[in-house]
């Protein structure tokens, strides 16, 4: 009985051994497929790297396998004590990761983003470092890139925000930081998460952001947004590199609550003017004396334009709907000064039809 049970038990402890044994492969073939991984003895010696490591170095794998790591790095960092410090703490089984300049076999720069891990044996002694990196060239050129404006837009009074050319948000300047905090009840993350978020998830509808974004033509595009109570006039523009490809969008905003509630009140007070049933005088507008410049302001008038011949006749007056009716090829009407040689009945005649009155004038 009890070696059977002894016998099941290792039974069970093979299969879950070959169960974990399979899963690992497979674990191990994902991060293959998706990765560029590459193993060196302690010391940086490659032993083996699989293709996406060898397509993004652009190296043969026989033409890396017992190299040395140094192959894909400047001289001048290779010299250099950090360099030395860098296999030294890897050799002491002590992982390393972040993001390293690497150079190709063409000599072109490439930027990684790694982690080195060292491997133990069983005795828990180092005895390998397996390397697993993904290539972040272009983030690191966007970077490089934004990082010439930064100092430029960082100090600017105008709020900006920045995003890569997958929307996602890369950049905000203090001014925007500073003007979100009110508004950090409206975004669906915390302020600091703005940057490295998708504009996608402050967009109700993203494919039409999307489709907008997507054709640098529609750029510059300018919209007035709400945002809770708020509202915001937006500006999106194109972010172009060197050789005018499109890069991303830069969004500059304001916000202009209160600005658009005083716009609307005085577009309100208008409309009362407007259709006020009485004549009603706007406000006065002086032209200079000696020089008439009137005609600007009084555009097409023709009675003025008349009256506009005589330097005395200094004052353009905006008048309510009701005074343009009947004032028909006028939007302004003219106001004699006191030395004005016209009597009112001339003006009258002059500017208005037989029937209307001069209320205001
Ligand atoms: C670089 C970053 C961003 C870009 C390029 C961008 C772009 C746009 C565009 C093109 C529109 C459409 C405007 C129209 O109606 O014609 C829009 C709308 C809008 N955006 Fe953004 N946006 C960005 C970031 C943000 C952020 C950070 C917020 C939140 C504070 C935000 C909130 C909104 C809202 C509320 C609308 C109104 C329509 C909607 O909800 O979809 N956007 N944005």
């Amino acid at each position: 009985m009890t070696t059977s049970n002894s016998k099941k038990s290792t039974q069970s402890a093979d299969v879950n051994e070959s169960v974990g044994m399979t899963n690992l492969t497979g674990q191990l073939d994902a991060v293959n497929k998706v990765m560029a991984v590459i193993e060196f003895e302690l010391d940086g010696t490659i032993i083996a790297a699989n293709e996406n490591f060898c397509n993004a170095v652009g190296y043969r794998l026989d033409e890396i396998q017992g190299q040395h790591h140094r192959i894909f790095c400047e001289a001048s960092y290779t010299s250099s004590p950090e360099y030395k410090a860098f296999w030294d703490k890897l050799g002491r089984g002590q992982f390393e990761a972040g993001e390293y300049k690497r150079i190709t076999k063409s000599g072109d720069e490439i930027w990684i983003n790694a982690s080195y891990n060292p491997i133990f044996d069983e005795n828990g002694k180092p005895y390998k470092v397996v390397k697993f990196a993904s290539d972040v060239t272009e983030q690191v050129k966007f970077r490089r890139k934004a990082g010439v404006m930064i100092p430029v837009v960082e100090n600017a009074p105008t709020n900006i925000i920045l995003a890569d050319s997958d929307l996602n948000i890369t950049y905000v300047n203090p001014a925007t930081v500073n003007a979100l905090k009110p508004l950090a009840h409206l975004l669906p993350v915390a302020l600091d998460q703005v940057v490295g978020s998708n504009i996608d998830i402050f967009h109700k509808d993203p494919s039409y952001q999307r489709k907008i974004l997507s054709n640098p033509k529609n750029l510059p595009h300018q919209a007035f947004i709400e945002l809770g109570d708020e509202i915001l006039d937006l500006l999106v523009s194109g972010i172009y590199d060197e050789e005018g490809e499109y890069v991303g969008p830069m969004v500059t905003w304001e916000l202009v609550t209160e600005k658009r509630q005083k716009e609307h009140e005085a577009a309100e007070k208008s409309s009362m003017v407007e259709n006020a049933p009485v004549n009603i005088i706007m406000h006065w507008c002086r032209a200079p004396s000696s020089k008439w410049t009137a005609s600007s302001l009084i555009g097409s008038c023709c009675c003025c334009r008349r009256l506009s011949r005589s330097t005395r006749c200094k004052t353009v007056v905006p008048v309510n709907r009701l005074n343009k009716t009947r004032c028909t090829q006028s939007q302004l009407t003219v106001r004699s000064t006191h030395r004005a040689p016209w009597s009112r009945r001339a003006i009258r005649s002059k500017c208005w039809s037989a029937s209307a009155s001069m209320v205001s004038c």
